[in-house]
Formats: C-alpha cells, structure tokens, sequence
C-alpha cells in the first residue's frame, strides 16, 4: 500500500476513534449509561493517543494540544446538564491516568523520582471507588455546595440531591478547620442497595440498571429531589482542592487524619509507604481486601504523599502526574458457547445473546452473556461451540471478552448474523451510525409485547394483574396489535384465556380502566419514545399539559425545555410523525384516555411555576444560595434562558445569558428587586 494510503487509512480511523470517543463520553458522562466496558474504553483511548502521536507528533493540531492551556477546561469528559446551576470549582477537578500492569506501575515511580533525582518517595494507596466524583465547598466548617466534576472547571450543583445523605457532613467540627476548603471524593452505591433497586425493578418488570456506578450518577442528576431521596447514596472524602490557609497542610496523611477527626467519611483503606515497592505490596493486599467491601472498587490510587512535591510534578490536561490509578483485573471465567440467540426488543433493536453452558462467576452462577451487537460478533470471530472468557465487570450482564482460539473445533464456522427477524421474518435494518440491527416491522410481535409490558409497567401506566404471560397470550391471540387496544378488551375476552376465571378477569379490566385516571407523565413515559424516562416526561407534561398539545409540539419548543436535549427532542418529534403512533394516540382518545395537567393558580406559592435564572455575582449570597431559597419557597431555579423563563436575576459580571433575556423579552431584574422578591412576592 502506498504511504499516502496509509496516512488517509490511519487518519480514517483516527476520525473514528474520536467520534466513538466522544459519544462514549457523552453516554458516559451526561446519560450515565455506558455503551462499553471501562476496559474497552481505555483501549480505544490508547489506540487513539498512539495514533495521534504516529500522525501529529508534536501535538500541534491534536485535540490534546488544545488543551494543553491551563486556562482551557482539562480534557476529563463533560457531566453537566441543561437543568443545574453551575459552580466553579476553586481548583480543577482532574481525571486519573490508569495503569493495567506492574511494569507501568514502576514506569510512574521512575518517572517522579527522575523529576526529584531520588532513590525513593513516599506514597499513599487508597481503594479507588467506582462512583462519581464530587467536590464539597466549605467555609467556617460549614457545607456551601456539593459540585460534581462538570467540565473539570465548572460542575452541576446537585447538594439538593445529597442532602439527606446519612454520612455527609453538614458542618465540619474539631480543630484546626480552614477558612474555606474543597474536599473531593466520591458519591457511591452500597452492593446491598443497588441489589435492593434491581429487585423491585425486577418484579415490576422493567428493566435493570447496568451497575452501582450508573445508578449513582443517574441518581444524582435526578431533578427532583424527593425521588432521589428514594435511593440510598453513600459518600467518601479522599481528596483535597482548594484550601484557605494554602498550606494548612504538609502531606495526605496528614490530610487523612484531619477528615476523620473532623467527623468526614474517609476511604477505609489508607496505607502510607516509603518506598514504591511497598506501594506494589499494598496495591495487592487492597486486591484481596476489597472484595469484603459492600460497595464497588475498581482499583488503586498510588498518590505522591507530599503536598509540595504533588504541586512540583504538577498535571498535564487530563490528570495529575503525582498519582496513578492501578486498574485490578476482572473476574474472568472460561465456559463453552452453546448458542448465540437473537432478542428483539420493544424499540426492535436486535441483540445477539450467549447462551453458555452454566459456569460461577463472582457469586453468581451464568448461563447467558452480552454479545453487544454483530460488529462485536465477527470483530472477536465468535463461535458457537468456541470456549470463551466470560467476565462480570461490576455489570450485572456478564460479557463474552474473547475466544480461545486455542480450543476451537476443527469443524467450526464463522457465525453468520441472520438478516432476517427471528420472530416476525422481516429483513433486518441498520440505522446509520448505531451498531445495531432493528427490525423494521413495528408489528412484530414480539416489539408489541415489548411496548405493551412497558405501557402497562409500574414505572408506567402501573396495570396491574397485566402480566408477562397474559400479555403473550394477548399479542399472540391478535387480541391487542397496539398498546390502544388494551381499553377495548372485555371481561369476556380474558375469560378466553388461559388461567383466567370471572374474578380475575374483571379484575384486571377494571385496573386497565382504572388506569385513564394515571398522570399524563405516566402516559408519556408509557408511549416508550427513544430517551424519553420518567424525568423527561415529567418535564414534557408540565410543559404541554396534554398528549395532543405535545403531539403538535416542534423542535424548536422542545429544545427551550431545561433537560429535554436536542437528541431527545428530536426522537420526540419523530415519534409523533408516526401514523401508527398517530393512529393509536387518535384510539386513547376515543377510549378516554386524555389525561391533563391542571396547574391550579389558585393552590401553592406566588412563586409556585415561576422558573429564575441567576446570572453574574451576588453579593448578599452566592448563588447556589439564591437558588435555594427560590426553591424552598416554591419556585424552579435553572441555568439556562429560554421563553419560559419567569425572570432573570443579573448580578454585575452577567453576560450571555442577559443578553439572551433582552432578546427573549425575558423579565430582568437587578440583586435589590431580587431581595424585595424574598421578602414581599407581591410583584410576582
Ligand atoms: S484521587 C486529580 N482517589 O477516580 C484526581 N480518585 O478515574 C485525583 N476515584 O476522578 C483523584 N477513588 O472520581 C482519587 N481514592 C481515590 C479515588 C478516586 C475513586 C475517582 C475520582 C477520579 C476518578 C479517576
């Protein structure tokens, strides 16, 4: 091949990697729903940075070197949504470089005692915890603000979400407290909890969060409060930010001690060595230990001990050069591939399942496996009949890592992905840029059952007596082709069913019934539309108020709502272009299902439906303070303008956002109207 052949495959695929890259991120960080293992990930980020090294070697036009300026954000990923307010942190919140293997491990310790020309340094190790991070502003000893890491340089506000946490500390007690401290760490779930979650959602029957990490961060981006209170969250302090006096400490043990005499949460495990290989030793000793814990840890943190030695190794974009995450090894298993299954979900995307023959792994037994997608299936060259490795990385879906070749029957062949449904018989489609293959034929029944158990779910419209069985029997039977049908269904008709009699029949035409009567958020929820949780159909329906209002709803609309993106708005309108979809929402109607929003003026607060922005500085309070106090009388306190926006709060410094509101025609007022508003909302 010729070299300029290579260069454009290589810049190709470079191209790739960054696009993959970044809607992994995105997944990851502001969804908190990984698309891939953590392993994957940073196999894929490897793969690019030796790319760009191989094409760009001075980093002049790589996205690194943009970064490279301290006073851009470090390249740690974005977690900030539409709906929070904002806060700046004091000092960056940095990401960790991750290590797979001791050789690397001994990389880093060579590399700092280069820097300081020392024959050995003292370190601390710590669990790393597989959580989100968050950073905890104190000043006098008392809680301003719980920030996640954001951008690195700005992060969400999410104290409303934390504050009933049962370990968090309110106010800092003992000796010894600076003016103003940042103290970082981690949000988690226990095991035991994350378990609790599933459970239910098992017996509800919807579907199962991935991991107690997902959760958490899902969790702490819920938007209101009260249902992130349902969910037990857990906190752990390890790191420290800014911090009035500077050096008001010399090293991390010394910081480690202050937090438990302070009354914080402090990692369990802390060991200070002298020497790395006492770090080495360490690491393998948390490697046993950890798994006693009853929450997730994915590795160690090796930390240089010393304060100023850390300030002297400094950072670069993404994390600081005094500290290293080692990544311990998954539990793995080898097991033998029976059969690979193809599953249509209620969306008709197809996933190819592992069927193995039954094999222990971490505490459970496994029989079936993830396969991702085709591109995963012929990209590794799996088998059936190969003996794979299994692994269970903190998911609840074991995955099929890879084939041992070695092991493979002679008579083996390539497994070819049907192209065809293997329910409906409908040639399979691929949407542009997903790895999936969807089933095109929205009467497939086994997308009807889907979308019917989802409709009538407890998340949902919350049937009861509407279970899994009875809704085969119903989608089988050609008694229900649409979610709409379920109100015209008689007494009589169940009755035609197995394992019904008089009583349970009515029963459960009563509950269908009884249903008309839900919210219009849980009909909104219960339409199944791409992205669209509780939380987002929350927002929909105090925005629209009903299903025909949201139905005729444009782009446009849907974007100016605080937490509904352009991706969701979009699968919105779409859904609605849908005559299937038209002709069912035109049937609810005819059944009586048309449930609206009633905002009742006459009942709550003056401030009860107004939304505030607060922009530019405050000097009475911050404004994570102001946005309280709107919310504890009643009203929504947001980050961004849009035409619904009651009135927009602009402190000196305001910028965009006021300039935003000038052109939306958006009420402005100054910080004395705003504390007139507190004490007399008569002008509301
Ligand atoms: S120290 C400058 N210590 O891991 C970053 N991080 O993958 C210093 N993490 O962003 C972080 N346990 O959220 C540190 N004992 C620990 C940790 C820990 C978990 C998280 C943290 C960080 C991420 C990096």
């Amino acid at each position: 091949m010729s070299a300029s052949k290579t260069d454009k495959l290589k810049t190709q695929r470079l191209e790739e990697l960054q696009a993959e890259l970044k809607r992994h991120d995105e997944l990851y960080y502001r969804l908190a729903q990984p698309g891939i293992s953590d392993q994957l990930y940073d196999q894929k980020k490897r793969e690019l940075e030796e790319l760009e090294a191989e094409i760009d070697p001075l980093g002049l036009f790589s996205k690194s070197s943009e970064h490279s300026n301290n006073a851009q954000p470090p390249v740690v990923g974005d977690d900030r949504l539409e709906s929070f307010s904002s806060h700046r942190h004091l000092k960056p919140m940095l990401s960790l470089d991750n290590t797979y293997d001791e050789e690397e491990f001994i990389e880093f310790d060579q590399r700092l005692r280069r820097i300081f020309e020392t024959e050995k340094l003292s370190y601390v190790v710590e669990p790393k915890i597989d959580g989100v991070a968050i950073s905890l502003t104190y000043k006098n000893g008392k809680l301003v603000t719980a920030t996640t890491r954001g951008n690195g340089v700005e992060g969400d506000v999410v104290t409303q979400n934390l504050e009933h946490l049962e370990h968090l500390p309110h106010q800092l007690s003992g000796s010894s407290l600076p003016e103003l401290i940042e103290i970082r760490g981690e949000i988690y779930m226990s095991h035991q909890e994350f378990e609790r979650i599933n459970s239910e959602r098992e017996k509800n029957e919807l579907s199962l969060y991935a991991n107690p990490r997902n959760l958490a961060a899902g969790t702490i981006k819920l938007l209101d409060p009260k249902e992130a209170r349902k969910r037990k969250l857990e906190i752990v302090l390890y790191g420290l930010g800014a911090c009035t006096p500077e050096n008001h400490f010399s090293n991390l043990s010394e910081f480690h001690q202050a937090l438990s005499h302070w009354g914080v949460p402090a990692v369990e495990y802390f060991r200070q060595v002298d020497h790395a290989d006492d770090a080495w030793k360490s690491i393998q000793e948390l490697d046993q230990l950890r798994h006693s814990y009853g929450y997730p840890t994915d590795g160690a943190v090796i930390k240089l001990n010393s304060f100023a030695l850390q300030a002297e190794a400094g950072h670069t974009s993404k994390s600081p050069r005094w500290a290293i995450a080692y990544k311990f090894e998954t539990e793995r298993q080898e097991t033998i591939l029976e059969a690979i299954h193809l599953q249509v979900g209620r969306t008709g995307a197809i996933t190819p399942v592992a069927h193995l023959s039954p094999v222990q792994l971490a505490g459970t037994q496994v029989s079936r496996a993830s396969l991702h997608n085709a591109d995963e299936i012929s990209r590794k060259d799996i088998r059936v009949g190969d003996h794979v490795i299994v692994e269970k990385a903190g998911e609840i879906i074991p995955q099929v890592v890879e084939v041992v070749l070695a092991k493979r029957p002679a008579n083996s062949s390539p497994f070819t992905f049907p192209t065809i449904c293997p329910v409906c018989k409908t040639k399979l489609e691929r949407v542009d840029g997903e790895a999936a293959w969807k089933c095109p034929n929205p009467l497939c029944s086994e997308q009807v059952k889907g979308r019917v158990r989802y409709f009538a779910s407890r998340g949902c419209m919350d049937i009861d007596h509407l279970g899994e069985a009875v809704v085969d029997q119903l989608v089988d039977r050609k008694m229900v082709r649409q979610t709409s049908d379920l109100f015209s269904l008689s007494k009589e008709q169940f009755l035609q069913l197995d394992g019904f009699a008089e009583k349970s029949a009515e029963n459960l035409v009563q509950a269908i019934q009884k249903s008309k009567q839900q919210e219009l958020w849980r009909l909104i929820c219960a339409l199944g539309i791409k992205h669209v949780g509780s939380a987002a159909a929350k927002d929909l329906a105090r925005n629209f108020r009903s299903l025909p209002n949201l139905a005729k709803a444009e782009l446009i609309d849907l974007v100016a709502i605080d937490g509904i993106g352009e991706i969701m708005a979009q699968s919105v309108v779409e859904f609605f272009k849908n005559s299937e979809n038209q002709s069912m929402l035109e049937k609810f109607a005819q059944y009586g299902l048309s449930p609206e929003l009633e905002i009742d003026e006459s009942t709550g607060t003056p401030w009860t439906g107004k939304s505030f922005v607060l922009t530019g500085s405050l000097t009475s309070m911050t404004r994570e303070e102001a946005g309280s106090r709107i919310e504890s009388l009643g009203g929504k306190s947001t980050s961004s303008v849009s035409k619904r926006t009651s009135c927009l709060v602009a402190g000196p410094g305001a910028g965009s956002k006021l300039d935003k509101a000038k052109k939306l025609g958006v009420h402005v007022i100054d910080e004395p109207a705003f504390l007139a508003l507190l004490e007399s909302p008569k002008s509301l």
